[in-house]
């Protein structure tokens, strides 16, 4: 439970520079005044995170776009209109008044409007936009419960903000809208169909050659756990499952459906949602959770190769750190 007071604090934090944890519907974000230099180096060091990689500035409406915008195409609006607020991060032409500080000096920004009621509150209390990368340090996987970010970053925020777990779980989708092209840069909390049918057009799932944009979570290694962990179709899990047992090593099998499926004690299994929604709102609480209790190895079974999945297949991947099968 969030109190007005503590909304009220915590806009005021905001206002003298600090920093402050808040949830969304996608993940927890570290959220910064956009506007101070000063606030969002702490959130960069907080993060460990290098200081070129760009923060989503986090607004309280569409109307606020143009605020931090510039030569904001018609699409974005169809979108914001579509999508707004909800999981989706629209790259745009940068404004003015758009500090180096958040974009890592290149000249597009991030801008979203997140549908959580604590987020809102906060944004509509502090009137200003608020940069917030994931509450996480750099690297690791994205705090989806205010437990999470207390662990991971506890020490180094003015205050979190306890919403509850989040509905959605990873991030949001990221589309660039810059220079006439509508490109997909992370699939996330909107389905790239969702989009599609709004725009009624397809949009390019990979940057065009020669436009360099920057996005950390296009790096291998991104949003892993701390625990070794191997993606395998169903017909190879149960083998490698049975083979790494044998070597002395404490596996968990996160299979789609039922827990029982290579049918022996050897492993720890763990049932995972066979639907794309609902697998993403727990893989990084279950992650999390499987990281802490000592297991030395994570193998997952590898769910369809098909649009509704991008999002997880996405996060799985990067999580397997190139020990990919799939
Ligand atoms: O769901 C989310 O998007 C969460 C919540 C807190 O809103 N935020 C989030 O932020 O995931 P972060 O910083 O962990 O990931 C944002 C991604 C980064 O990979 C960043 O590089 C990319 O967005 N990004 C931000 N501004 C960009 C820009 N101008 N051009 C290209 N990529 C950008
Ligand atoms: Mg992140």
């Amino acid at each position: 439970m969030v109190t007005l007071d503590a909304i009220h604090a915590a806009a005021e934090l905001l206002r003298a520079g600090d920093t402050v944890a808040f949830p969304t519907e996608t993940v927890y974000g570290l959220g910064a005044d956009a506007a101070n230099p000063l606030a969002l180096r702490r959130v960069f060091e907080a993060k460990g995170r290098p200081a070129d990689h760009p923060l989503i500035i986090h607004i309280a409406d569409a109307s606020q776009m143009a605020e931090w915008g510039r030569d904001i195409p018609e699409v974005a609006w169809q979108l914001a209109d579509a999508f707004w607020p909800g999981p989706l991060t629209m790259i745009l032409q940068r404004g003015k008044r758009v500090l180096n500080e958040v974009t890592g000096g290149q000249e597009t920004v991030g801008l979203r409007v997140p549908d959580h009621p604590v987020a809102t509150a906060l944004l509509r209390e502090f009137g200003g936009g608020i940069a917030a990368p994931s509450a996480n340090r750099f690297g690791r996987v994205s705090p989806t419960r205010a437990q999470h970010v207390r662990d991971e970053l506890g020490a180094h925020v003015g205050m979190i903000l306890d919403g509850g777990a989040c509905r959605v779980g990873l991030e949001s989708t990221i589309v660039s809208l810059v220079k006439g092209n509508v490109v997909l840069l992370r699939p996330g909390g909107i389905q790239v169909a969702a989009i599609e049918d709004v725009l009624l057009q397809s949009i390019m799932l990979t940057q065009p050659v020669g436009q360099a944009v920057r996005v950390p979570g296009a790096l291998a290694a991104h949003y892993a756990p701390a625990t070794p962990l191997e993606l395998h179709s169903a017909e190879t899990l149960c083998m490698r499952g049975f083979r790494l047992a044998a070597e002395g090593r404490n596996v968990a099998v996160l299979v789609l459906g039922e827990a029982d499926k290579c049918g022996s004690g050897y492993c720890a299994y763990v049932p995972m949602p066979g639907q794309p929604d609902e697998y993403a709102r727990v893989l990084y609480s279950t992650l999390r959770r499987l990281d802490s209790a000592g297991f030395d190895h994570l193998l997952l079974e590898a769910p369809p190769d098909t649009m509704p999945w991008l999002a997880v297949r996405d996060r799985l991947r990067r999580a397997a750190q190139g020990a990919l099968q799939i």
